[in-house]
């Protein structure tokens, strides 16, 4: 369980929770976000085997980002769950996932023992204990199925310094949890 960020902020910046940052940075985010972030990290996993993968779920999906490097390794039935309606709207758009839902990814209401491959990139830095992702994780992979979680959890970057963005006004905005 990483501390709340107050703690950490000295600056004091402008902090608010994911999903209100989200409503805010969705108009922006494929535009600004930083694909070296992760793309290249995903890129490079060799042992993914691929033509055995049908059925994915995207964690955290966003605006789709994901959704379509997944897509691109030739996945089609692909599942997106996210907590921001601004960020899934823009996903929903691309047309690249079967089912969208609006939903806390620790508490998704997907079927049980159903997809072959679980992925979250960037969302995971929005969790404040990770015990209940690696659960409802569990729980939503068939027999066999495979994990890929790629962030920089404020915890890991022991500085607390969470995700963040620059409004159009040049404002940098903090956000933490939902
Ligand atoms: C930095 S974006 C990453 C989006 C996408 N995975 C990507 O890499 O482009 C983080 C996303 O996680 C979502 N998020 C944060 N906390 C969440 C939670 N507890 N449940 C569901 N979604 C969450 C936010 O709404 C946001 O869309």
């Amino acid at each position: 369980m990483s501390k709340p960020f107050i703690l950490y902020d000295t600056r004091h910046y402008s902090t608010v929770d994911a999903i209100a940052g989200y409503a805010k940075w969705a108009p922006t985010y494929d535009a600004t976000v930083d694909n070296q972030l992760d793309i290249p990290l995903l890129s490079n996993l060799q042992t993914l085997p691929w033509l055995k993968i049908n059925k994915a779920v995207d964690l955290g999906c966003g605006t789709g980002r994901i959704g379509k490097w997944l897509q691109n390794q030739g996945i089609s039935d692909i599942y997106g769950v996210d907590c921001s309606s601004e960020m899934v709207n823009l996903a929903a758009a691309k047309q690249i996932y079967t089912q969208l839902d609006i939903v806390d990814i620790t508490q998704t209401s997907l079927p049980s023992c159903s997809y072959d491959i679980a992925v979250t990139s960037l969302a995971v830095c929005h969790l404040p204990n990770l015990y209940a992702l690696y659960t409802e994780v569990a729980r939503l992979l068939q027999k066999g199925g495979l994990f890929v979680l790629v962030d920089y959890h404020p915890f890991f970057l022991l500085r607390g310094i969470p995700t963040n963005f620059d409004c159009e006004n040049g404002e940098s905005i903090f956000c933490t949890f939902i």
